[in-house]
């Protein structure tokens, strides 16, 4: 992973400081796909893939940055903002201390360093970790003890103005709060969360990166939004209480889905059977009862790819040659969709075979070489003291 001697030395060349350290990680969403942004529940689990900042802070009002993975730097200045959106890496940085301004925080002139694990463009959050590691290093130079959640809000926040994506809070949420040994049960109305414990001493979370990213995931994910949201409005005459989604049950759903066009009514129902599915999964993990958490895994895919049509060739291909497999309890694409990364939960004893013919059989079929990551339950952000 990162070589911290490395680290220190690139941040000697770039700054006169006294680095800190910090550190927030990726992460793999058990169950609970676009259900954040309508109010509902996720599962997600932080990841060892991590960005990493050594920050010191400047006399003066700017913000200088080193990317190690990009080999480039850059600059901004606390007092004068710049463009929105110019599809840059420093977008993240400036939108998140931005946003932590509106939030009323006071920075500091800052030098950092960032060097992330975590791939881009997988899936696996590598902009929330960007987000909250930055967020946190800034805040803490400049002495502003800064609330969690208040920290991934701020995190999305820089999504929705600087990076303009519309996503929801999961992805900053959990690289904020994750807790090690656990998923985490979001609830992303009331922004509260409960860990729950992953026991993986026998089954592992194994993460397959099919390698490939759709060009169309942004514009797609912001339709869904959109969807999402006129279902609501239309279910709304049966149902005036409803504000979001998550307010419609199954049985709601089944009686009043006449209501809606296609593809509409796919959407919502894909929203509203997910998020029964992620309250029934956490159950089911408290239990330790794996084999049905891994069932409703493998629902959840059918219902992204035939309901919200969200996946793509090479991810069922993923996620059908997982199901093939001995000692798979489940198998589904993780993630906003259109390429990215599978989670899967296997056997231990089975991880071998597993991970050779996931290998295999998917370069058979799409001629692309996929990756294997597998990562336990890490911690939420944090200062590391060196
Ligand atoms: C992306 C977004 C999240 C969430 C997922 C889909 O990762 O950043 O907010 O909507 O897609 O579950």
């Amino acid at each position: 992973m990162i070589d911290f001697a490395t680290l220190r030395k690139t941040f000697a060349e770039f700054s006169d400081g006294e680095p800190r350290f910090f550190r927030a990680p990726g992460r793999v969403n058990l169950i609970g796909e676009h259900t954040d942004y309508n109010d509902g529940f996720v599962l997600p689990v932080a990841i060892e893939h991590e960005t990493i900042v050594a920050i010191a802070a400047r006399a003066d009002r700017l913000i200088k940055i080193y990317s190690v993975n990009e080999n480039a730097a850059a600059q901004f200045d606390l007092d004068e903002p710049g463009a929105m959106r110019r599809g840059i890496w420093l977008d993240y940085v400036e939108g998140v201390a931005r946003a932590l301004m509106r939030r009323g925080v006071v920075l500091r002139g800052a030098d950092l360093v960032v060097e992330s694990s975590v791939p881009v463009g997988a899936g696996l959050s590598s902009s929330a970790a960007f987000e909250i590691s930055t967020g946190l290093a800034l805040s803490a130079i400049s002495g502003a003890e800064i609330d969690r959640i208040a920290l991934a809000l701020a995190g999305q926040e820089a999504e929705h103005t600087y990076v303009g994506a519309q996503v929801g809070i999961m992805d900053q949420f959990i690289s904020a709060l994750g807790k090690k040994d656990h998923a985490l049960l979001i609830d992303c109305r009331a922004l509260t969360a409960e860990n729950v414990p992953l026991d993986t001493s026998e089954i592992a979370v194994v993460i397959c990166d099919t390698r490939v990213k759709h060009a169309l995931a942004n514009s797609e994910y912001n339709t869904r939004r959109r969807e999402c949201e006129q279902g609501v409005a239309l279910l709304k005459k049966a149902l005036p209480a409803i504000t979001a989604l998550r307010d419609v049950s199954t049985e709601d759903f089944a009686e009043y889905q006449n209501l809606l066009p296609e593809p509409i009514r796919r959407r919502c129902r894909h929203v509203v059977t997910e998020n029964e599915r992620t309250l029934d999964a956490a159950r089911c993990l408290k239990n330790g009862d794996l084999a049905a958490m891994g069932e409703l895994m493998s629902r959840s895919h059918e219902s992204m790819r035939d309901d919200y049509e969200i996946s793509c060739r090479e991810l069922d291909i993923m996620v059908e040659i997982a199901d093939d497999c001995d000692g798979v309890l489940g198998a589904r694409m993780t993630g906003g969709g259109f390429g990215g990364c599978t989670v899967n939960l296997v056997e231990r004893s089975a991880l071998d075979r597993f991970r050779r013919k996931i290998m295999q059989e998917y370069q058979k079929a799409t001629q692309i070489e996929a990756a294997i990551y597998i990562s336990e339950a890490a911690d939420g952000a944090s200062e590391i003291k060196h």
